[in-house]
């Protein structure tokens, strides 16, 4: 069996990042020198993946641009993908109803096939692009399971932003049986601090218990809740943990977007290195003037003052 399909969420309104996102999709923002939905798709590429569905809705038209093949190509440039290895589709979720609903205006498109969900406002970096999504579709296929989810470890306190994994049977090195899951749950009822990290492959199962579900947290459909279901049915359901040298780069909300460009920006191949050096002398700088030392040594150079101007 080979998985080729992957539905890609990007309908979500933003209002974290408001007023950034009040008139683009947050899944445009740079990460580094790319759009972030590029690099959702170029993760997606990297893995073997050859046909994509992005869920979009009102406002998100920008993303049906980025992947036109023709449009916006600047003269004597190739297309950003090459179109015979992968193909991009488009639909809509009228109205936000849920992430779980989201992956619901998918089902046609899967198929009956097992398909990749990956959320289109998060990266996943790592040393080998599409390493944790292998691992993940490896794993599935090994173990017959019939959804793998790659988990992160957070804090305790920001067990509330996330879908959270009980662990239950180690099956090897990548992959871990999952006996619950509940979605955004505070520390004292959070079955651990293994954390949905926006990444999962499903068996076409998963179809009829989104149509059974009924809204829960935030009054949404949740796919959580769907997992959840399959999980009480008997399903196996596995985590696949992201490595040391592996972040889930988010850009839902302003302080975690920072944080994830300035990553993206340190691992670009092109800009990567002048822009630690141009970072670290902006700190320096910054250090220095708190310390108002007054002194005359030799001081480091701001990158966005002329050399001479003191
Ligand atoms: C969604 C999921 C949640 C998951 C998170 C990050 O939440 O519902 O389970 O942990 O993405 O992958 P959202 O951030 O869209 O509210």
């Amino acid at each position: 069996m080979q998985i080729t399909r992957a539905i890609v969420p990007a309908a979500g309104r933003g209002t974290r990042l408001y007023p950034i996102t009040k008139a683009q999709p947050k899944e445009m923002l740079p990460l580094g020198a790319r759009p972030t939905i590029q690099a959702v798709a170029e993760e997606l590429t990297a893995a073997g993946l050859s046909e994509i569905l992005f869920i979009i809705g009102e406002g998100k038209s920008a993303i049906e641009d980025h992947f036109d093949p023709e449009a916006g190509v600047l003269e004597g440039e190739p297309p950003l993908f090459n179109h015979d290895r992968v193909q991009f589709f488009f639909t809509r979720q009228g109205a936000p109803r849920g992430l779980g609903h989201a992956v619901q205006c998918g089902e046609r498109f899967a198929a009956d096939r097992h398909v990749v969900v990956a959320l289109g406002d998060c990266t996943i970096q790592s040393p080998e692009a599409a390493a944790p999504l292998r691992r993940m579709l490896e794993a599935h296929m090994q173990h017959g399971a019939a959804a793998s989810i790659v988990v992160q470890q957070v804090s305790a306190e920001d067990t509330r932003r996330y879908g959270i994994v009980a662990p239950g049977r180690r099956l090897d090195e990548n992959a871990i049986e999952i006996s619950d899951i509940v979605e955004k749950p505070g520390p004292e009822a959070a079955p651990s601090r293994m954390a949905v990290a926006a990444r999962y492959v499903f068996s076409p199962q998963l179809f009829s218990y989104l149509a059974t579900s009924t809204p829960g947290h935030g009054g949404e459909l949740q796919l959580t809740d769907a997992i959840r279901a399959m999980i009480a049915d008997g399903h196996r359901v596995l985590a696949v943990p992201l490595r040391r040298d592996e972040y889930r780069l988010d850009v839902g909300n302003p302080a975690s977007y920072a944080r994830a460009f300035v990553r993206a920006m340190l691992a670009d191949p092109q800009f990567g290195e002048g822009f630690a050096r141009d970072t670290a002398n902006i700190l320096l700088r910054q250090d220095e003037h708190q310390a108002h030392n007054g002194s005359n040594d030799e001081r480091s150079c701001d990158p966005d003052l002329p050399e001479d101007s003191g």
